[in-house]
């Protein structure tokens, strides 16, 4: 199985102070270092974190595997074919949201994502569709020639007793077999942590999972002692 990092929390904080500090492009060349098999970022029609020149820069940095999460909207599905991405993946979007809420519903706008999808594939850019586990929207995935899912493993995430968990998880793994029965690539992600990631290992028919809030978080927590050490040695003289 392999790793994506989604960097979209990096901007959100450099954002956050509207400098250049945290570098989201720097923190994927680490995220990459440290062994993640592809970056991940999100360019919303809002621009709340990455911005399209996050975009342009990553597409040159990028040494692994750029993935570039998006609505198809027609801004955004102009960029995405001049950025040239290795593989887009469509989510649905609502500017309200504090984070993509739900799968596509690939039935609904089958023949829009089609259509997407057959200028991305002209351009020889795969296409994955995040979709919640459910067998129908795998079924139109396959239909409208997607190349991979992304299965969406909030409810998961979320489950909060056993049970619901475990049952939340037979749903993913379900939808990871179907999705490999018709020749599709699997990924997964949202809400996946340091916790609920162990049993989705075991899940053989993913090929990736794509995680951001959970390692962007550790990665403060676990680099704020040694960020505090650093400046106690300027300001103390230590
Ligand atoms: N996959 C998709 C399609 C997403 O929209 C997100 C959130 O940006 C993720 C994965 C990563 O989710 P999280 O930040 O909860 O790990």
């Amino acid at each position: 199985m392999r790793l994506a990092i989604n960097i979209d929390h990096i901007a959100t904080l450099r954002n956050a102070r509207g400098g250049k500090e945290p570098d989201p492009i720097e923190g994927a060349k680490i995220c990459e270092e440290a062994g993640a098999e592809g970056i991940v970022c999100h360019l919303r029609e809002d621009r709340r974190h990455i911005k399209d020149e996050d975009v342009y820069l990553l597409r040159r940095t990028v040494r692994t595997k750029l993935d570039l999460e998006m609505a198809a909207t027609d801004e955004i599905v102009a960029i995405a074919l001049e950025v040239k991405p290795d593989l887009v993946t469509f989510v649905p979007e609502r500017r309200q949201e504090l984070t993509t809420e739900g799968g596509l519903d690939v039935q609904a706008g089958k023949q829009r994502l089609q259509d997407v999808i057959k200028t991305f594939h002209q351009q020889n850019i795969a296409v994955s569709l995040f979709v919640d586990p459910v067998s129908a929207q795998i079924e139109a995935s396959k239909e409208i020639a997607a190349d991979f899912i992304e299965i969406h493993t909030g409810e998961y995430a979320d489950a909060t007793t056993e049970r619901d968990q475990r049952t939340q998880l037979a749903r993913v793994q379900k939808a990871a077999r179907l999705a490999k029965s018709f020749g599709l690539g699997v990924n997964a992600g949202h809400g996946l942590n340091y916790l609920n990631i162990v049993p989705v290992i075991a899940i053989q028919e993913i090929d990736e999972v794509s995680i951001g809030h959970a390692v962007i978080s550790r990665a403060l927590v676990v680099g704020l002692d040694r960020a505090v050490r650093e400046m106690g040695e300027l300001v103390q003289g230590r």
